[in-house]
């Protein structure tokens, strides 16, 4: 693939490679009376002149757990405020520092890594059948400030070992297995939620818009990936776009980030589709003042217009008549942010899902019209109201759901079909690959928060339902 370009090893990383390979490699004799054939290892009829051969069932299948938690707690050291809290922002020194641990963890795997313009990063194996399209997994090492550990880095670190487990059963895969390291799948820095996903599936309006797009810093999009070692020499990051079906199906794990699945004491869970989120930047302006000379009945407060938006936002979210409608005000910003000046401007982003694309845009459509109401009725201007995004849905492959249902029968591991309501690269992966998830619990449900954790046993557990789901999509 002429996009990519290749990311160089140093000498000792190659060695050490090669000495953690080489028993591997060496374990994968045809002969050796372990092994049987792929299909009774995967339950697949396959072509037995394809010379591979496979364990005798999924229970060879071996995950490192110890070694997985490991790599997860040291990931999590690359983070700008302090344990437990993980803050991981896009093309930052610690998002360079973790980017270069995981390919490290990459190309001990054995993987071919590349990146392309924006840094996303693709680690593969290559089948017997590499003119096949290729089976892909990922997610994302990005952490919102003062999140957890896990999310996302279960689906990209359990997807390496998901492929060491598969080495060391002496699988071989006909169809490439690829894993991604998605950019940015948090909107942190430059305001919009899967950044590398989103171009990935050929998001032409976003390309456009990041060669003009500034962080709040004033730090131009194209300048911080510079500063991280992308987007080198071009501005065009068209590059980055992945031709329709480029994957016969992609497969993300993920922590649940709910508290369903532990509650009902179930180890996997099978997503059917992922909720359609919004985001909207909102701006009010007005005059502003001393906070001891001017009267209250000639002021007109920015402050007071956006915490009158924030409660109609509720009322609305509420009232919708769907259940499944979530709205958020996670950004408040008051200028000039001084306790004896009122706010000449009010800065808010709001974030709005559902399941139902009808039920969110209605919503977003009355959040609009109050913000105009409110803005005539305190005299200040509605100097913006802009949707960042307003994305439909996505709907998981039923090819991919029953790979992963089978794994998880093979398995002997409970689970339950469920809607994703957080969003995740998948949403994006989806417009051009068959599509699926798999979730596994996580304590109360907790995420975006230190608090948050999944269990070394459901993480091995989702860890080897992904392994046999990519053997299984791997063989069709
Ligand atoms: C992803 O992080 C989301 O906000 O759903
Ligand atoms: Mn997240
Ligand atoms: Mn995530």
């Amino acid at each position: 693939m002429s996009w990519k370009f290749s990311v160089s090893h140093s000498l000792p990383l190659f060695f050490l490679f090669f000495l953690y390979s080489f028993p591997l490699i060496s374990t994968q004799h045809n002969d050796d009376p372990t092994f049987k054939t792929m299909h009774d290892f995967s339950g697949y009829p396959v072509d037995e002149s394809s010379h591979t051969f496979t364990p005798s069932n999924s229970s060879s299948l071996s995950v490192d757990i110890q070694a997985l938690q490991k790599q997860i707690d040291e990931l999590s050291t690359f983070s700008d405020t302090p344990a437990p809290s993980v803050t991981r922002i896009l093309y930052t020194e610690n998002d360079v520092l973790a980017r270069r641990y995981v390919k490290n963890l990459m190309g001990l795997a054995g993987l071919s890594v590349t990146e392309d313009v924006v840094g996303n990063i693709f680690g593969r194996w290559d089948g017997y059948e590499p003119e096949l399209t290729a089976v892909a997994t990922g997610s994302h090492i990005d952490a919102i400030p003062y999140s957890g550990k896990y999310d996302g880095v279960v689906g990209v670190l359990g997807a390496i070992e998901a492929i060491n487990a598969l080495k060391r059963s002496g699988f071989k895969p006909k169809r490439s297995l690829e894993i991604i390291l998605f950019t940015s799948e948090e909107p942190t820095r430059f305001g919009i939620g899967c950044l590398g996903s989103r171009l990935l599936a050929g998001s032409e309006a976003l390309a456009e818009a990041l060669k003009t797009t500034v962080d709040g810093q004033n730090i131009s999009f194209l300048e911080a990936a510079r500063s991280a070692g992308y987007a080198r020499d071009e501005d065009d990051l068209s590059s980055v776009f992945l031709k329709n079906y480029i994957y016969s199906a992609f497969v993300e794990l993920h922590i649940e980030q709910a508290p369903i699945l532990e509650e009902e004491g179930i180890s996997i869970g099978v997503v059917t589709n992922i909720a359609a989120p919004a985001s909207i930047k909102v701006d009010f302006e007005g005059n502003g003042g001393h906070a001891g000379g001017v009267l209250m009945p000639d002021r007109n407060d920015a402050g007071l217009a956006a915490a009158e938006l924030m409660l109609a936002i509720e009322k609305h979210v509420t009232e919708s008549g769907s259940l499944d409608t979530v709205g958020t005000v996670g950004i408040l910003e008051l200028y000039p942010g001084a306790i004896n000046s009122i706010p000449s401007k009010a800065h808010l982003e709001i974030d709005v899902r559902d399941i139902e694309e009808s039920f969110r845009n209605a919503v977003i459509n009355k959040i609009h019209k109050a913000a105009k109401s409110i803005a005539k009725k305190r005299k200040v201007t509605l100097s913006e109201f802009k949707i960042i995004n307003q994305d439909p849905p996505a709907h998981s492959n039923g090819s991919v759901i029953k790979a992963v249902v089978d794994a998880s029968d093979e398995l002997n591991l409970t689970y339950k079909y469920m809607i994703s309501r957080a969003y995740h690269d998948s949403l994006f992966m989806a417009r051009i690959s068959p599509m699926g998830m798999i979730f596994i619990p996580c304590y109360k449900g907790y995420s975006h928060k230190p608090e948050e954790y999944a269990s070394p046993q459901d993480i091995e557990n989702g860890v080897k339902v992904l392994a046999l789901t990519l053997a299984k999509l791997s063989l069709r």
